[in-house]
């Protein structure tokens, strides 16, 4: 019989393990639940008094934080500590795609993964379930396993796959509601003392049980079919806009029919986020490692219109705009890759004003919740220019009015809902003439930004 888990210690304070933990503790007072992480900066700021700094901002995560902290959850750096107490270990270390080696650019790198496996054989005295909560490709769970048995030292691990389905900025809300909790194991007493834990909260109709593989397979499938959806809608967008159709009524209309629903039929700017490319990336890897070559392509085309989905955005603005950006000022409002969240990764944002740049635009960047240092990273990240021609082309500005002084357009990259209830007619009359806004989001209101006097563009239309 497995004994109660009184004590869990999560691997990883990112944006998976910091919220994810914060509701288990909210939700079982009587389990102690340490979050630990080799960056120390990351932890300090878990640990801050003032809630406001945060290391991820999350609608809701503050008010969690500061139930459960102190109390039941801690944040900590002592990996190796956290690790011999806990009954039950989750790992959540993010796992980028591979930027070397075979696999390059699709598989994912599964090097922080390893490195947690072996910490853990070293480190474990006793039982433990060890629980993947990052994306990870299928059959992930055996290597893990293979690690931990041929390394520990005659100490038992049952290995779990809870995939994390939650979303960026409606991650609180996500936890605690979830439409289904995925379990995937071998041992049953470890499935349920998982389970137990989620049906603090959630009913156990929502609790799935499956095999490791299909719990592994069905992350990365969730997310290709989400991605999907917006590339469908996205490449109709691009037709709509030669045939006259609006894409938000196509929407709309097939949304209504109950087999294709109402959801994730937002046209865009394009995708971005830590999970869609990588996730599918990675199918498209192993679909290609089992030479299912059509199967391969089927997917990789989802991430090839989302490219196509930036270019073509920042091709029409230059376009526009008399077929030349050079040295014109360009505001871009929002950086995020969605609202209600400080997260760019691969954010579409990040494209289109690479493209912008290499065009030698003048950009200036207002994101109510991403800082001038993560603008930059971004950029300087792309290797597409020195540091310095980034500094000098990119201003990053954190008013909204001063962002848009003199602009000759703005584009709209992330659906921040401030930017609709903005006083649209100061802005116009600061900026230069032809005032042109550029709408990747369809987001603000057509009609009202026409009778100011803009030149309105909203993509899909
Ligand atoms: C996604 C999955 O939704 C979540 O279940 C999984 O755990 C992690 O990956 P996330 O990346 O946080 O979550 O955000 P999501 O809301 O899925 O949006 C991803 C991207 O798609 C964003 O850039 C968003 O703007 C875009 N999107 C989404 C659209 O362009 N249109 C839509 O209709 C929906
Ligand atoms: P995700 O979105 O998957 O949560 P993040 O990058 O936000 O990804 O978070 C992953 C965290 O895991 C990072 O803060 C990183 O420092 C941490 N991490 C990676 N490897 C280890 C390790 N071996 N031990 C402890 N923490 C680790």
């Amino acid at each position: 019989m497995m004994k109660n888990i009184t004590k869990i210690t999560c691997i990883g304070a990112g944006y998976v393990g910091g919220p994810t933990m914060s509701v288990i503790a909210q939700k079982n007072p009587a389990i102690q639940v340490k979050v630990v992480d080799l960056n120390t900066a990351r932890i300090s700021a878990w640990n801050d008094e003032d809630l406001s700094k945060l290391p991820i901002y999350e609608p809701g995560l503050a008010q969690v934080v500061q139930e459960a902290r102190g109390r039941n959850l801690h944040f900590s750096t002592d990996v190796a500590g956290a690790i011999a107490e806990a009954d039950m270990i989750f790992i959540s270390v993010n796992t980028p795609t591979k930027t070397y080696g075979k696999g390059r650019g699709q598989a994912a790198d599964l090097k922080f993964i390893e490195l947690c496996a072996r910490q853990i054989a070293e480190v474990a005295t006793s039982d433990k379930i060890v629980v993947e909560k990052s994306t990870l490709p299928v059959r992930t769970a055996e290597a893990l396993k293979s690690i931990l048995d041929n390394t520990g030292n005659g100490v038992n691990f049952h290995i779990l796959s809870n995939p994390e389905f939650l979303a960026e900025g409606t991650a609180i809300a996500d936890l605690h509601a979830p439409d289904r909790v995925l379990i995937g194991g071998e041992h049953p007493e470890a499935i349920a003392a998982l389970a137990q834990i989620y049906e603090a909260w959630v009913p156990k109709e929502r609790i799935l049980t499956t095999n490791v593989w299909s719990s592994e397979l069905s992350k990365l499938v969730a997310n290709a079919f989400l991605a999907q959806r917006v590339s469908s809608i996205n490449a109709i967008s691009e037709l709509c806009e030669v045939t006259g159709a609006n894409v938000e009524e196509v929407a709309h209309a097939i949304g209504k029919d109950s087999r294709i629903g109402p959801k994730f039929l937002k046209v865009s700017v394009g995708f971005g986020g830590s999970c869609f490319q990588k996730d599918i990336l990675n199918l498209v890897y192993i679909a290609r490692s089992y030479h299912l070559d059509a199967v391969a392509n089927y997917w990789e085309q989802v991430i090839l219109l989302n490219d196509h989905q930036k270019m073509r955005f920042a091709e029409h603005i230059i376009k526009t705009m008399y077929n030349t950006v050079n040295g014109k000022q360009i505001t871009v409002l929002g950086w995020a890759f969605k609202k209600d969240t400080n997260d760019t990764r691969e954010s579409a944002a990040i494209y289109v004003a690479d493209h912008l740049l290499a065009e030698e635009a003048q950009l200036v960047v207002y994101d109510p919740k991403v800082s001038a240092e993560q603008v930059y990273r971004d950029l300087d990240s792309l290797g597409s220019r020195t540091p310095a021609d980034n500094r000098r082309l990119v201003r990053v500005e954190n008013d909204p009015y001063i962002a848009t002084a003199n602009a000759y357009a703005v584009a709209i990259l992330t659906e921040w809902d401030e930017f609709r209830s903005y006083d649209w007619e100061r802005i116009k009359k600061q900026m230069k003439k032809p005032s042109f806004i550029f709408d990747g989001r369809k987001l603000l209101d057509k009609i009202a930004l026409v009778n100011l006097g803009f030149h309105y563009y909203a993509i899909g239309e």
